[in-house]
Order: C-alpha cells, then sequence, then structure tokens
C-alpha cells in the first residue's frame, strides 16, 4: 500500500448504494429473496461495461433493488467504512438516494436511521467522522423531490442532526439544476448544506446554475468547467470546491484516457479540489486508488496530492455539524 493510500483525508463525494461489491449484491439478493438477472460475480462484473453515465447509472439502480431492509444499508455503509479506514479516511460524507428506496416502499428515516447506526459504529471502531447527505435525484420530477424534502424534514425534525444537507445526482443531461431552485430555496430555509452534481457530463453552464440558482458550495464533479474560462476564474477565486472523481471519470468515458482527465489543467488553473472515489464498488476503484491513480496514470506529484487530502479535510462541512446539531 503507497504512503497515499494511507495519508488522512477526508472522502466528500461518495454514494453509499455506490459501494454495492458483486459479492454484497449476491448475498443481500440471496437474504432478500430478490432475482437477479446474474448468477455469479464474475456475470455481475461482467456487466460493467460503462459508454457514459446514463450506462452507469441503469446498472446501479439495478443494482440497489437489492437493498430492502435496515440492515442492508447498515452493512453496506459499514463494509465501506472498514474500506475507507484502510485507505486513510477519517471523515466521509456520505450521499444517499432516498428516492431510489421510495421505489420499494423503504422510508427516508429507515434508510437514514441504519446508516446513521453505521456512521456510529465506524466513529466507535476508527474513530471515522462522517455526515449524511441525501440526494435528490435529478431526472425525477420537482414535485418527487419536493415531496421527499417534506418526508426528510419532518425526519429531521424527530432526529435532529440527522443529515447536514442535500444533494442533487443522476442523469445530467436535459436536468439542469434551475429545474429543482425552489426545491432547494426551501433546502436553504432548513439552513442545510447545498452540494450538486454538475458539468460531470453536462455543460459549463449546469456549474453556474447549481452556484447561482441553487446556492451549491460544493461542485461534484466539474470536470467540464474547462470549457469556460471565465468560469474557471470564478471558481478559483472564490474557492469553490470541485469533488473529483479521477477513476469513475475515465470508467465514464468522461475523458477518453487517464491522460486526457483534465486534472492536471486544473490544478495549473488554481482550482480547490479534492479526490474522491464516487461509487467505488463499481469502479473498483476505492478512494485511496484515487490518490495512487492520479500519481502515476496521470503524473500528479506526490506533494501536491498530499496538499489536496489535507484541503479535503478543511472542505468537509465537519465544522458546521456542531452548529447544526446545536
Ligand atoms: N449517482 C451515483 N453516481 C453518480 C454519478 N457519477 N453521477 C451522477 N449521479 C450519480
Ligand atoms: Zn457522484
Amino acid at each position: 500500500m503507497s504512503t497515499l493510500t494511507k495519508i488522512s483525508k477526508a472522502e466528500l463525494h461518495l454514494h453509499i448504494e455506490g459501494t454495492l461489491e458483486p459479492r454484497m449484491m449476491m448475498d443481500f439478493a440471496l437474504r432478500n429473496k430478490v432475482r437477479l438477472r446474474f448468477d455469479s460475480e464474475r456475470e455481475i462484473r461482467r456487466a460493467y461495461q460503462f459508454s457514459n453515465l446514463q450506462s452507469f447509472l441503469d446498472v446501479y439502480y439495478e443494482g440497489m433493488s437489492v437493498l430492502r431492509q435496515p440492515e442492508d444499508f447498515r452493512d453496506l455503509a459499514l463494509a465501506y467504512f472498514a474500506k475507507a479506514h484502510e485507505q486513510g479516511v477519517v471523515h466521509a460524507e456520505i450521499f444517499f438516494d432516498p428516492q431510489a428506496h421510495a421505489e420499494r416502499e423503504i422510508r427516508f428515516a429507515t434508510v437514514a436511521l441504519a446508516l446513521r447506526d453505521a456512521c456510529d459504529l465506524a466513529f466507535n471502531r476508527w474513530g471515522i467522522t462522517t455526515c449524511l447527505i441525501p440526494s435528490f435525484l435529478r431526472h425525477l420530477s420537482e414535485d418527487s423531490a419536493q415531496r421527499t424534502l417534506d418526508e426528510a424534514l419532518s425526519t429531521l425534525e424527530a432526529h435532529p442532526g440527522l443529515f447536514i444537507g442535500f444533494g442533487l445526482d443522476s442523469s445530467e443531461w436535459g436536468n439542469p439544476p434551475e429545474k429543482f431552485s425552489r426545491v432547494f430555496q426551501r433546502v436553504r430555509n432548513a439552513g442545510l448544506h447545498v452540494v450538486a452534481h454538475a458539468g460531470e457530463e453536462g455543460p459549463a453552464d449546469y456549474i453556474r446554475q447549481a452556484l447561482d440558482i441553487l446556492g451549491a458550495e460544493r461542485i461534484d464533479h466539474g470536470v467540464r468547467c474547462m470549457e469556460d474560462p471565465e468560469l474557471v476564474r470564478l471558481l478559483a477565486r472564490e474557492e469553490i470546491p470541485l469533488t473529483v472523481c479521477p477513476v469513475s471519470n475515465w470508467k465514464l468515458g468522461i475523458c477518453k484516457t487517464p491522460e486526457q482527465h483534465p486534472l492536471p489543467a486544473m490544478l495549473d488553473a488554481g482550482l480547490r479540489i479534492s479526490i474522491n472515489s464516487d461509487d467505488p464498488g463499481y469502479m473498483g476503484s476505492y478512494i485511496g486508488d484515487d490518490y495512487d491513480f492520479c500519481f502515476s496514470r496521470m503524473g500528479i506529484p506526490q506533494a501536491t496530492l498530499e496538499r489536496l487530502a489535507r484541503e479535503s479535510l478543511e472542505d468537509s462541512f465537519l465544522r458546521s455539524k456542531s452548529k447544526i446539531l446545536a
């Protein structure tokens, strides 16, 4: 294991459903009597040939159909924390997709409380601190997001501090941030943090919308900002954190080869960047592997990556958690 794997870091962009390993998928399917179209781990892995974001999301939503019981969410998160601990994670901000589970009639509170149990265990076992960030699925309607927010806010009333903000994820093209302007107005009014996936596959303008219309404090991915030099200057000047996921970008065809990833140019432009894994169960790369990938395949110097690890801790919402709990 390299020194980059072990250095202390925060993971700020991680979908807990994306940590589902093929072995776990088989085990959960068995214990919940869910029929999968796969008969073995090998068959599952063979389906992981992604050509773009949507081809991944189709498999990702199919995979999470095995998550049915609170213990599935808890076990899934615990397995991630064990792995993250091995790879130097001391703080993790965990996304989850409540609307994807509502489809199977699993309530927001069921998912969030099960994840919180795992977070408590992670703290007791490994000293890992955590925050939960539910995300709206942008391919669904504004109405669906509003109903999810209703349920989330009433859960938060009963369990103060259970989650600290909202994100926006799923299919980017045709689902601009402005579609959710009223939803995120309510999120901000509730005193919660805002993050949003933008400029992963979608245009640079979606990054502007996420900042200007949603009030996003961090941009998830944001790699396509490089197509808008004025936006790059703004992001650099305002030190807006971009949570970049290099291996995920490569596997989803955002860049054709690791060498073509815009990360070196983004660093040269003075952007504020953290390295993250996104969906490690599907990408075959946990966060420490992503750091190694930046070093070995993209030529990012070790000292730069050590700085990014330090800054990832500063870009976390950890400091404001005590404010939210108060
Ligand atoms: N949900 C899980 N992974 C995602 C990604 N890379 N982009 C958008 N939504 C996602
Ligand atoms: Zn993501």
